[in-house]
């Protein structure tokens, strides 16, 4: 018998996504009768608006998208996502410089995957999204985490990063709006980092994928337009999802200086070739259309998100700054922490979580997943009705807490 391991080492590192681990318990509840209300999904409670599958349904009968297209992404909509970025967030590209990638999400594996040598670090704010570290892990880059917390509602200072930066630092992951935390940046804080980076010479890689959803006063920077210093050291991740109700589709797309392009279009040519042409064509309607379907979106997000505040914040033990943007809320649970409820004493917010899926019925995800344990991350992407059914729930159970 050969000794050898089964798996990998390089993907038995892989950590199963605990965000989606926390969905499918909830589901598996529903599915067995349990009135279960799940927090977990970071997906919008809307259909995608009818003109866009109206869109996916006509290509679908066009014997041309029936083939294989480039893979880098259909020329057309390459074209109307570079015209998309210079409307939304000033930032001037060419469509050679757009890959259209299998959802955010390859984006962001085949950026990581681009840039990094083994050994490189990257500096990444905690709380951070769970796919983050996996990404940079496998393309056998170092995470160098930058921990934020409630007092400064999750904003990073340029000393806290300088502090991380080594001789090994090649790129910063900037994320604002951020998941799980909704924090978003000024403008002039989002000016002196991308300053401070270009200063090092490092590399930023910047999600964006929130952009169009800020609530009150805040406002959306992007780092890649403000700092034009960064020059050709700036890879910008973007993608319908969540802006277009569109999670499901699977479009997303990285923009970057040519040499970063071309060299992640040929992974992709070798590892999953062009994103369904159905799906491109359907991105195509969205990116085309204007913005009228996320504005209706983002009214009832910004109405849940007051409503979950301040429905967390009247509950004893729990504090929860207030979210500027994406359609999260992190509030920290630290106090609750060894306290007894229910007969059980949850020493981490892993085990708090478990107690409320068990005793409320409710699903959050602990905070565990994002690097920071003694949080949960609430989406408010769901019903008005549900979401004060379940916060109530929380609110109930852990009002027992002694
Ligand atoms: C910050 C961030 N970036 C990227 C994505 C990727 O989204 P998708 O792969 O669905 O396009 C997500 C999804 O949750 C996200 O929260």
């Amino acid at each position: 018998m050969s000794t050898r391991s089964r798996i990998s080492a390089r993907i038995s590192a892989i950590s199963e996504s605990a965000t989606l681990a926390v969905d499918a318990k909830a589901k598996a509840m529903k599915a067995a009768g349990r009135p279960v209300i799940g927090f977990g999904a970071g997906e919008p409670d809307f259909p995608t608006p009818g003109y866009i599958v109206e869109a996916a349904v006509e290509a679908a009968r066009d014997p041309r998208f029936h083939k294989y297209t480039p893979a880098g992404g259909l020329p057309e909509l390459k074209q109307a996502i570079a015209a998309k970025t210079r409307r939304d967030s000033g930032y001037e590209a060419e469509a050679s410089q757009v890959l259209v990638t299998n959802g955010g999400k390859q984006a962001v594996y085949e950026a990581f995957a681009t840039l990094l040598d083994p050994g490189d670090e990257v500096i990444v704010v905690a709380p951070y999204w769970t796919t983050y570290p996996e990404a940079i892990k496998l393309a056998g880059g170092r995470q160098v985490s930058v921990v934020t917390d409630e007092s400064t509602g999750y904003l990073v200072s340029v000393e806290q990063l300088e502090a991380a930066r080594t001789e090994r630092t090649k790129a910063l992951l900037f994320v604002s709006p951020s998941n799980p935390t909704g924090a978003v940046h000024s403008r002039e804080e989002t000016v002196a980092i991308g300053r401070w980076a270009a200063e090092h010479g490092l590399w930023v890689v910047t999600d964006e994928i929130y952009e169009h959803l800020v609530y009150g006063g805040a406002a959306f920077t992007s780092i890649a337009t403000v700092v034009p210093e960064l020059g050709d050291r700036v890879v910008i991740l973007n993608g319908v999802a969540k802006t277009y109700a569109m999670t499901g589709w699977r479009v997303g797309w990285l923009i970057g200086p040519p040499d970063v392009v071309k060299a992640a279009t040929n992974l992709q040519s070798h590892a999953t070739s062009n994103v369904s042409n159905v799906a491109q064509m359907a991105a195509l309607a969205a990116v085309s259309g204007d913005l009228s379907a996320v504005a209706e979106m983002r009214a009832a997000f910004d109405r849940r998100r007051q409503t979950m505040v301040r429905m967390l914040n009247e509950i004893p033990g729990v504090l929860c700054p207030e979210p500027k943007g994406a359609f999260y809320a992190y509030p920290s649970v630290k106090e609750l922490l060894g306290k007894e409820v229910r007969g059980r004493r949850p020493a981490s917010s892993g085990e708090l979580a478990e107690l409320i899926l068990e005793e409320a019925e409710v699903a959050v995800v602990p905070g565990e997943a994002f690097g920071t344990p003694g949080y949960f991350r609430l989406s408010y992407a769901l019903g008005d009705d549900d979401l004060v059914e379940g916060v109530s729930r929380v609110g109930k159970l852990l009002a027992e807490a002694r």
